[in-house]
C-alpha cells in the first residue's frame, strides 16, 4: 500500500464544506491576478519587441537583412507550431485523463515501437530541414552580388569606445577616413572589412545585417546593400548602429549611424571632404586652438585621412597603457557635415559639442580624451570660453 503511485483516499480524505472557507478563497484570487499581471507582462514585452523602430530586427532594409528575417521567421513559427501542438496534447491528456473518483488503476505498459518511431523521425526531419535551411542561406547572404552596380568598398575599425570608416575609393579616387558616421548610396552593394585596434568589438546595424565580430589582428568580411524599395521615406535615412560585444567601460555608449542616401548625393559629399575652411574671424582662431593651444592634432586629424604613421603613433603609445600619451581618435576632417558627437550619443550642434569639449566625461565616461590630453585637468578643458568657443566655430562654421 505504501508503494502505490496513488493517493488512499479514507473518509477524511474528502474536502468538507468548512475548508472551502475564506482564505482558500483568497488565495485563488491572488492567483488569479498573478496569472493577469503574467499574461499582461508578457503582452506588453510582445508588443514593445515587435516594435519596428530603431534597432529592430523586424524591419529589413535589404537583401542580407531580409533572408535573416526570413529565416528567423521559418525557425520562429516553426518552433511556435511544435510548441503549441506538444503543449496542447499534454493539456488534452491532462484534462481528459485525469484521475476522477472510483476510477481503476490503468492499465500498465511499457514501450510503444511505432510510436517512438514516428516521434523520433518527425523531430529528426525538423532539426535537418532547419539546419539545411539555416546553412544554404548562410551561404546565399555570404558573398556580394557581381551582377548589377559595382559595391563600394569599406574598411571598418573597432576603437574603444567608436567606429573608424575608411573609404580606399569613395569614387574618383577619393580616400575618405570618417568616424561613427557611415554614408552609404541606396541600391549599390557595400562590402566591408571588419578589424579592431584593441578589444574586440561588434559591428551591427540590424535594419541591413546581423551582427559580425571585429576581433584584432583579424579581418572579418561581410556585405550588405539598402533596396530603395524597401525604404518607404525619402531618403537621405538614417539607421542606427552599435557595438554589440561587451568592450569595456562606454561599450554600452558606442553607437554609430549609417546614413542611406541617393548616389549623387553621397558623391557631393565625398566632394566636399576636407578640412574646415577658415574664412571667418572665429574659425581661424579656433584652428589656432586646435593646433597649438589645444595640442588637438595629437590625437585628431582635421585635414583629410589620417596619416598611416601618424596613426601608428597613436596606436602604440596606447595599447602600451603610456599615460598621458596619444590615443587613436575619430577624424574630425567631415565633422561638420555629421548628425551625431561622441560616438552617435549625441545630437551634434553648438551647445553638445561645447559641452563635450568641456567636459567629455560627464558625457561618455570612461573616454580616453579627457583621461590622455594634456588639456584636461580634472576632466575639465583648459580652456577659456572664448577659446572653447572659437574651436566649435572651427569644426561647425559654414557646415
Ligand atoms: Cu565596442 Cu562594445
Amino acid at each position: 500500500m505504501g508503494l502505490s503511485p496513488f493517493r488512499q483516499e479514507g473518509p477524511t480524505g474528502k474536502p468538507s464544506a468548512t475548508s472551502l472557507s475564506k482564505p482558500t478563497r483568497r488565495r485563488s484570487s491572488l492567483k488569479n491576478r498573478s496569472v493577469l499581471f503574467g499574461l499582461m507582462a508578457a503582452l506588453f514585452l510582445l508588443v514593445v519587441g515587435c516594435s519596428k523602430d530603431g534597432m529592430s530586427t523586424w524591419e529589413a532594409f535589404g537583401p542580407v537583412a531580409q533572408k535573416q528575417l526570413d529565416l528567423f521567421n521559418v525557425l520562429l513559427w516553426t518552433m511556435v507550431a511544435v510548441f503549441v501542438i506538444v503543449e496542447g496534447v499534454l493539456l488534452y491528456a491532462i484534462v481528459r485523463y485525469r484521475r476522477r473518483p472510483g476510477d481503476e488503476k490503468p492499465p500498465q505498459i511499457h514501450g510503444n515501437t511505432s510510436l517512438e518511431v514516428v516521434l523520433t523521425i518527425i523531430p529528426t526531419i525538423l532539426v535537418l530541414g532547419l539546419g539545411i535551411w539555416s546553412v544554404f542561406t548562410l551561404f546565399e547572404i555570404d558573398e556580394a552580388p557581381t551582377t548589377g552596380p559595382d559595391a563600394l568598398h569599406v574598411n571598418v575599425t573597432g576603437h574603444q569606445w567608436w567606429f573608424e570608416f575608411e573609404y580606399p575609393d569613395a569614387g574618383n579616387g577619393k580616400h575618405i577616413i570618417t568616424a561613427n558616421e557611415l554614408r552609404i548610396p541606396v541600391d549599390r552593394p557595400i562590402t566591408i572589412t571588419l578589424e579592431s585596434d584593441d578589444v574586440i568589438h561588434s559591428f551591427w546595424v540590424p535594419k541591413l545585417a546581423g551582427k559580425l565580430d571585429m576581433v584584432p589582428t583579424h579581418i572579418n568580411t561581410m556585405w550588405f546593400q539598402a533596396d530603395s524599395d524597401k525604404i518607404d521615406d525619402d531618403l537621405p535615412i538614417t539607421l542606427d548602429g552599435q557595438c554589440a560585444e561587451l568592450c569595456g567601460l562606454a561599450h554600452a555608449l558606442m553607437r554609430f549611424r549609417v546614413t542611406v542616401m541617393e548616389q549623387a548625393q553621397f558623391d557631393s559629399w565625398a566632394a566636399d571632404y576636407g578640412p574646415p575652411p577658415t574664412n571667418t574671424d572665429r574659425a581661424k582662431k579656433g584652428q589656432q586652438v586646435f593646433t597649438t593651444n589645444g595640442g588637438c592634432t595629437l590625437c585628431h586629424t582635421i585635414d583629410g585621412p589620417d596619416d598611416p604613421l601618424a596613426s601608428k603613433s597613436r596606436l602604440d603609445p596606447f595599447l602600451d597603457g603610456e599615460n598621458p600619451g596619444p590615443v587613436p581618435a575619430p577624424n574630425l576632417t567631415d565633422l561638420r557635415t555629421r548628425q551625431t558627437l561622441a560616438a552617435g550619443i549625441l545630437d551634434l550642434s553648438e551647445t553638445s559639442l561645447r559641452d563635450w569639449i568641456h567636459n567629455p566625461e560627464n558625457v561618455k565616461p570612461g573616454n580616453y580624451m579627457s583621461e590622455r590630453a594634456a588639456l584636461y585637468q580634472n576632466g575639465t578643458a583648459n580652456l577659456n570660453d572664448e577659446e572653447i568657443d572659437a574651436l566649435v566655430g572651427y569644426l561647425l562654421d559654414l557646415r
